[in-house]
Formats: structure tokens, sequence, C-alpha cells
């Protein structure tokens, strides 16, 4: 609809009417089933049925069509319903989660995810997702880990401009592409105690050097809607406040699209006790502009009287407009069935489900067990060898009982194989014990259900069960050669077995065609490339934690290991269990010393580092050479190494390849306790790495202003 004919549908709408557009229910309020993904209590009165904006978690086309049609039947002014959901990896057919597609280090690959993701959800009539989940974190007792990109902000800032990109593609009105909502602005992650909707204390300097990033990406990348967190920053639910919103969001970011809450916080701000009424709720939420009130009655019973009793009619009108030209953008006043039952190629979804899971899994050891033969005398035991809860818990319309086990996978796979799924309750031991000593090799799978991770899902041990470490003990009794797969929403504490299997494979939660990909993985059909996104911890006693380690007064060195006044624990490693960045592979890759263009990088220039990697051996694989650096001397405290550049490197057998990363001052950038994001002059050390605790070669540079 052209601008101007837009602008007389705005000013001809009642005060009530725009309200109404600033209001967000789930199908139930107009007689359909919904996804349900929080706390219900709301009561949108009947009258402003046909009066409310946008829709959230609608599952297929038919009620969209119903809804759609019964609202415009009843709408005065024919404003189209937006409908949203969380499309978070996946519609129908599940890709893996988010963390999971991080260990792919790969923005086309997220990238393409993000695209057969919107074709699915897009023909079922969804016009927005919530999504890319942009939290920063360092804690894997918050379940919510499960949605991120991981613990570096770098990883992160790419990887949520991937999935930007491929949701909304080029053009919002092509009928294949979703608006994309990046969320949660702003500090989720860091909630005390990794305990979900917890309290947040981050400081300003630490929040624009590590949270703001990713959100500065997908703004950049022209991301339409923003999604308030629930928890607080400054003391102020995020919700709730004017001055982080109207400062960084709208002010720093320039963001100027939609920003939506997330499910009932305006309501909550109530329970956070910065608010005693709805009014009072609902006023300080619209001062912070927050345009759509999901799933309250605040908004609905509050902002009219609101909006007359302060004049702020110009502020809700331009509420309005950013919700209509969001409408406008996607071409639903052309078309308000926009998409819907558009023809989808789901064996090409398949397909590509099948080859992003064989880039997810991370091989974290291999004592030359694994690839598999297949004439090995198999036996696959454990709480998940035949399970098809792999989906993730964020998985919407997926079905996971269309979904592939690893035991399903691996029966089309090897001609010998024995399957025991395992329980708490009727565990034969015995027989456990048979098959394990009858055995060559035994995979045993373990790890977590799919609602032990996600959102309102914080853990505080990270331990397998006891059933698990107890099957670990009586295989690695019976047989040495065994392979442990973890199923996972985030980084488990493997500590206490890691000794006990020859080989480590986490599969996360690899989504539709988990079984498919595990088999191929593990029988060598396909080759390894996952990388950690996140550390895996030693014990929950060292969280929060992230390899950008800051510089201390008193840090541990190799030198003063023995010395009491150092920063360490008298009873466990202050390194992870496995590092991030640390992914092992079929292949054997050596690189060559890191070489760099000059020794001293001007203002304005930019300097080279390159390399050669070589795959040794006789299997074609993927190397993820990774770029770490230090900054020797700062104003505020740094990492002692932080990620810089990343390539993952198809290699066949005993192919060389030259690698090349351009860097330039402002890459080397960081936030200076006034806020400035610059770079000082000075030395900086590059590193060559394969993770972030096994550095290959370095190089030294001069930074001159
Ligand atoms: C949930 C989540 C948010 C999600 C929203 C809608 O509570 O916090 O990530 O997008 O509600 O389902």
């Amino acid at each position: 609809m052209e601008i101007e004919k837009l602008k007389q549908r705005l000013l001809s709408l009642s005060l009530e009417e725009k309200v109404g557009q600033l209001v967000q229910v789930t199908p139930d309020f107009f007689g359909n089933k919904g996804e349900i993904t929080g706390p219900l209590g709301q009561k949108i009165a009947d009258s402003t049925r046909y009066q409310i904006g946008s829709v959230l978690g609608t599952h297929r086309a038919a009620e969209v069509k119903q809804i759609q049609a019964d609202y415009l039947a009843h709408s005065k002014h024919q404003i189209p319903l937006l409908f949203m959901a969380d499309v978070i990896h996946g519609y129908e057919t599940i890709f893996p989660i988010p963390l999971a597609l991080a260990s792919s280090f790969d923005e086309e690959l997220i990238e393409r995810v993000a695209q057969n993701s919107a074709v699915e959800a897009a023909s079922e009539g969804i016009h927005v997702t919530f999504s890319p989940m942009a939290d920063y974190v360092k804690d894997p007792r918050w379940g919510r880990v499960l949605e991120s990109n991981g613990e570096d902000p770098r990883l992160s800032t790419a990887l949520t401009k991937a999935y930007v990109r491929g949701y909304q593609g080029d053009d919002l009105k092509k009928e294949t592409s979703l608006a994309a909502c990046v969320k949660h602005f702003i500090g989720y992650g860091a909630a005390e105690g990794g305990r979900d909707y917890n309290t947040v204390d981050i400081s300003d300097v630490e929040l624009h050097q590590n949270y703001l990033p990713a959100f500065e990406g997908a703004i950049s990348a022209g991301v339409q809607l923003v999604m308030t967190s629930f928890n607080s920053v400054h003391g102020v639910p995020v919700t709730a406040n004017k001055a982080l919103i109207q400062s960084v969001l709208r002010g720093k970011l320039r963001f100027d699209g939609v920003l939506i809450s997330d499910w009932a916080a305006i309501a909550e701000l109530k329970n956070h006790r910065v608010a005693q009424t709805s009014r009072d709720a609902a006023k300080k939420a619209f001062d912070a502009s927050v345009d759509i009130d999901m799933m309250t009655d605040c908004y609905s019973e509050e902002l009219a009287a609101i909006v007359e009793e302060n004049h702020l009619m110009p502020q809700l009108d331009a509420a309005v407009w950013r919700i209509l030209l969001l409408k406008n953008e996607l071409g639903l006043f052309e078309n308000p069935y926009r998409g819907l039952e558009n023809k989808v190629d789901k064996d090409q979804l398949k397909v590509e489900a099948f080859e992003v899971a064989t880039r997810s899994a991370v091989l974290l050891k291999n004592e030359a067990i694994l690839p598999l033969k297949k004439e090995d005398k198999l036996l696959v035991v454990g709480t998940k060898a035949a399970t098809t809860d792999v989906l993730g818990a964020w998985s919407w319309i997926g079905d996971s009982d269309t979904a592939i086990s690893l035991a399903a996978g691996l029966e089309k796979e090897c001609s010998a194989i024995e399957i025991i799924a395992i329980d708490d309750e009727k565990t034969d031991w015995s027989k456990i014990k048979l098959a394990a000593h009858a055995a060559e090799k035994v995979v045993i799978a373990v790890g977590e259900d799919s609602q032990e991770a996600g959102e309102a899902a914080s853990r505080a041990k990270l331990n397998l069960s006891a059933i698990e470490q107890e099957l670990i003990d009586v295989i690695s009794h019976e047989n040495s050669e065994s392979i442990l797969v973890t199923f996972s929403g985030r980084p488990l504490v493997l500590t206490d077995v890691e000794e006990k299997v020859k080989a480590i494979v986490v599969a996360w939660f690899l989504g539709n065609q988990t079984g498919t990909a595990l088999a191929a993985l593990l029988t060598g059909q396909k080759n390894f490339s996952g990388h950690l996104p996140m550390s895996f911890p030693r014990s929950v006693g060292q969280l929060p934690y992230s390899y950008q380690e800051m510089s201390t007064g008193r840090p541990m060195t190799e030198e003063n290991a023995d010395q009491k006044y150092i920063s360490r624990y008298l009873d466990e490693e202050n390194s992870p269990l496995y590092a991030f960045g640390h992914g092992l592979s079929y292949s054997a890759f050596t690189y060559s010393e890191l070489r760099v263009s000059t020794d001293e990088l001007r203002s304005g220039c930019e300097l080279e580092l390159s390399f050669e990697v070589t795959n040794e051996s006789e299997l074609a694989g993927y190397a993820l050479p990774q770029i770490y650096f230090t900054d020797e001397y700062t104003e505020v405290i740094r990492p002692k190494r932080e990620l810089l550049a990343w390539q993952q490197v198809q290699l066949d057998c005993g192919e060389t390849k030259t690698i090349h990363f351009t860097i330039r001052p402002e890459d080397l950038a960081y936030v200076h306790s006034d806020l400035s994001r610059t770079t000082d002059p000075g030395e900086f050390r590059f590193y060559l790495a394969k993770s972030a605790l096994d550095i290959v070669s370095a190089v030294s540079v001069t930074y001159v202003e």
C-alpha cells in the first residue's frame, strides 16, 4: 500500500482501534488451539477481539486462514492480522538446535537453515519469527543456552546476522520470507546462578562489550523487530527501562522498528514490584516505547486512558505506525493470506536437515576407535539409544515420532548390531554385561530429555544421571572399546566419565535427521567438522565460565601454579574439560607458522595474516583454523585471548590451502570506560589456533595511530 494511503488508514482509527493494534494474543482468543509458551491469565475482552493487531502461536495454514478471514469479516478498517511464531530451528522439518548449529561456525549454513525454516513457516501462514536469539551466554546451568550461539560475542554476532539474512531475504514481500525478531534485549543470559528469570546485574562496559554486539549486528542486517527480555538491567526490568531502550536501542543502535514485550512481561512488572497496578505497568512499558503487549491485558485495558490522560496520542500514533509499516512491508494489505499453502519441497528439506546435522555434531575425543566399520559387532545401549526425543525444546510443530533415533540410523548402516534401550525402572544389568562383553564396540547413548533444556529448564547439576554413570562403569568393566554419544541442549559435565570411554561425540539435539546424521558420522561416511561454541566445564563450581578469561591481579600461570596467593581452586582446575573451539575430525590437519604482512599496523591501513593448512590424511574433511588475539595493554581489563576470525576450510586428501585473513584496526576495538569502542595504539599478539587453548603459532604487531 502506498505510504500516503497507509497514513490515512492510521488517521481513520479510533483511540481504541489504535490501542488494539498493540495487542497480541494466542489463537484460543479466536477459538483455535495454539502453542502456549508462558503463563496464562490474561482476560482480553471479547469486544476487542476484532481490533487486536497480531496473533502468536498458530500451527497450521488452515487455522491462520480461518482466523484471518473471521477477523477481516468483522474488521472495520481491513487491517490484516500479523501472525508470529517461535520458528527457532525449523518449523515442521526440525534442524539442529541453535547451539548445535553454532558448532558449525558457518554463517552460510545458518543462513540456509533460516531460509529453509522461513519457506516452511510462511507456507503455514507465519509472517514473523521470534528468532534469532542473540543472548550472550557463559553459564550452561541456564537452559536457554540451547537457543544461543554460544560464548563468543564475535561468533554470535556473525551467526545472528546470518539468521536475519536467511529469514528476511532481500525482499520481505517475497512469500517465502519471514520478518525476524531478535531477542531477548538485553542481558537475559546473565541470570544469577544460571537460574532462568533470575536477577541480572551487569556493568555498562560488559553490556556494551559483550551483550550488545549481536543486537547491533541484527539491526545492521535489517531485523524488523526486537523483543524485550524478562530481566532487569541497572535495577529496572528491561520492559519498563525507558532509559536503556531510548538511549541504547532507539538511540545508539538507531532501531526504529517494532519493539515487542516477551510473554506477559508487561504484567510481570507487578511481580518485579516496580508497578503497583496494570495501569502503572502499561504506562511504564509504553513510555519505554514497547509497541506490542504480548499476552497480557495491560494495554488493552489501560492504554486508552493513559493516552488520553497524558496527551500521548503522538506516541501511540508512532507505535501503531511502526506496526502498520511492518504489515505493509510484508505485503499483507495486498494479500492477507500471503504464502499460505505455498508448495514446500519437504524431501529437499529432509536432505538439508541431514547435511546440517552432520555439520553440527562435535567429536571431542577419539582414541582410534572411530569411524566404525559396518561389520563391527556393535552394542548400542543407553537411555538415549533408541529415543526419538531429539528435536529439542523449541521444535514447534516438529513431531518427534517422525525423528530418526541413533539406533534406527545405525541399524541401517551396521550389519551386526544389538540395541538395549534402558530406563530407570527395569534395567537388566546381566543382559547388558553379556552384550557388552560379546560386542566388538559399544556405543553408549546418554544425556538430557528435550524438556531438560530450554526455557524454564535451569539445572544446578550438569552431570549425567546416576543410572547413566552406572551404565558407563559397567560397560567400561566389560569392554574398553566404547564410544559415548551425549544428547543435550547445553554443555554437560563429563569429567567423571571422560576417561572411561575411548571416544565422545556431542550430538546436542540434532533434529529430525539425528539418527541418519550420527550413523553417517560414526561410520565415516561423513567427517566431523563441528567445534564447541561453548566450553565444557569440569564442574559447575567453575560457572559462569567463558574462555575469554579476563586478566586479573593474581593470575595462575604455568610458572606459579604451586604458589598460594593466585587465582585458583583448591579442589578443581581452572581450565575447562573441553575448550571453546575444540572439535576433532577423522582427517589430520597440519598448519604452517602464522605469517603477518607487517609488524607495524598504521591507522587507516590493514594487515594480512596468512598460513597454510594441509590435510595429511586419506579422508577429505573440514579444518577450522581460528585466529585469536591479545591486546597487550588496555584501559579496562580485557580477556587474555579473544576470537577474531575463523574459517571452515574444506580439504581433500593431501590438499594444502593458503588462508588469508585481513585485519583492520577497527577489528581490534574494545569498549572503554567511557563506553566508546576504539582501538588503542600498542602491542598486539595474534594466534593461529585449533581452539581457545590449543595454540599453533603466534606473531606480534604494533598498532601505531
Ligand atoms: C517465551 C520466550 C520467548 C518466546 C515467547 C513467545 O516466554 O521467552 O523467547 O519467543 O515467549 O513464545
